[in-house]
Order: C-alpha cells, then structure tokens, then sequence
C-alpha cells in the first residue's frame, strides 16, 4: 500500500492569516493542502474560488488538492489549473458527463479525482475509474467542517479500493495506471476515526477541524494523526 497521506483543510483555518496557516500545515508535516470550494447550489454553504487557491499556492510547496463542492464544475477547471491546483476532484452527482469532465481535468494538467457523495454508491463510477487518480470517499454530507463522521464509511471505503484494485489490473497497462488509484476520506476524520479508514484502505485523509481546530497546534495534531494510524503516514 501506499504511504498514508494527510491532507489539512484549509476550510478550518483563520482565513485571515490564510498563508500562515498553510505554511504551518507544511512545517507540522502535512503531504497535500485540501482546498474546499463551495458554491451555495450543490452544497449550502459558499467558500472561496481560484484567487483564493492562487494565494494557497503561493504559500506552499505541497500539493494543492481542489475539491469542487459546485454545480457544472466543467466552467472553471481551467480556472483552477491557472491556480496552480494539482489535484482536481468533481462531484459525480453534478456530471452528467463525468467521462468528459475528468478527461478536461486531465488535459488541463491536473489530476482527477471523483468524490462521492454517503448516499452515492462506489459501483456509480465503475466505468470512469480508469479515468480517475483519486477517488474521494465523503463520510460527511458535504458543505461544512466539524461534522460527524458517518460509520458506514469504511466499509465504503473497503468497497471502493477493491473496485479500484480490479479496475487497476483490468487497465494496467494504461499510462495513468503508472500510479495506482489513490483512495481519499474526507469528512470527521479525528485521531478515532483515522485509523478505521486507513484500515479499510485509504491512502489519503483530509482533516479541518481535527487539525485547525486543535488546542495544542496544528504541528501537534498532525502527529497525532500520525499515530493515530500506526505511523503509516
Ligand atoms: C466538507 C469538506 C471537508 C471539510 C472537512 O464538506 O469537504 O473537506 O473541510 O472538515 P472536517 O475534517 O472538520 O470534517
Ligand atoms: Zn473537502
């Protein structure tokens, strides 16, 4: 398996000293920086847009990982390519065209990843994951931090890395198969649900309020996310 990844979400830092927080991210060990974008029709919450993600770039060396919580994200891929995103996951509930989407994704010079809503099974991208280098299992409804995470999630995260193990073989030739299919939770990931997931098959976790909202620091609570999954991150 791959090294565990952690992904810090920005979401639940002080966007008023937004380049320090992401700075401290990479001083505290983070692997990516998870960008949360919010557009009040897909999600009900709004958050931030490319200029926002530019500023994250600017701050950074990580990998910057897009999430695009928004309606006809096929509008403004180029958008956050221009940003400097790295990683770029849509919703399969807003494409219609997912094939396309994803393959734009990938010609624009970012990585796809396909994010699933709890109520959207993994079989639903089946025919799309040769397409896709992240997968993005939401074990919260998505729209804000500091929710619950929902229990049934490992399981699905089970299910989706065995889907991606099969498809991986079936087109393991292909170029973008190089890397295999990285498995993402997004949602109430702490230091008691991490390793569940990890567990089940996840190979990167994004976490906001477990690491922004953490009393001692962020540099602290990645640790303890750390240990939290055996040190395999
Ligand atoms: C939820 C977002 C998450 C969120 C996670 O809609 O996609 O990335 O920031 O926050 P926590 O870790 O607090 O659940
Ligand atoms: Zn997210």
């Amino acid at each position: 398996m791959n090294r565990v990844l952690l992904a810090p979400s920005i979401l639940s830092a002080d966007f008023g000293r937004l380049a320090d927080e992401v700075r401290r991210a990479e001083d505290g060990g983070a692997d990516w920086i998870h960008v949360d974008v919010m557009d009040g029709h897909f999600v009900p919450n709004l958050t931030i847009g490319p200029a926002v993600t530019a500023a994250v770039r600017a701050a950074t060396d990580l990998p910057v990982d897009v999430h695009l919580m928004i309606e006809e994200p096929e509008r403004y891929i180029q958008d956050f390519v221009d940003a400097g995103a790295d990683w770029i996951s849509v919703h399969q509930e807003v494409c219609p065209h997912l094939h396309r989407v994803l393959t734009q994704i990938r010609e624009a010079g970012a990585k796809p990843g396909v994010a699933l809503n709890p109520s959207t099974p993994v079989e639903s991208i089946r025919e799309v994951l040769p397409e896709v280098d992240l997968v993005v299992i939401m074990s919260v409804n998505p729209g804000f931090g500091g929710q619950r995470f929902i229990d049934t999630s490992a399981e699905k995260v089970r299910r989706a890395r065995d889907l991606a193990t099969l498809v991986s073989k079936e087109s393991g030739t292909r170029e973008q198969r190089e890397h295999p299919i990285r498995i993402q939770v997004d949602g109430g990931i702490d230091r008691t649900t991490a390793s569940g997931v990890v567990e089940a098959g996840a190979d990167v976790l994004v976490a906001g309020s477990a690491i922004y909202g953490h009393a001692e620091g962020v540099a602290v609570a990645i640790e303890e996310l750390r240990d939290a999954v055996g040190g395999e991150t």
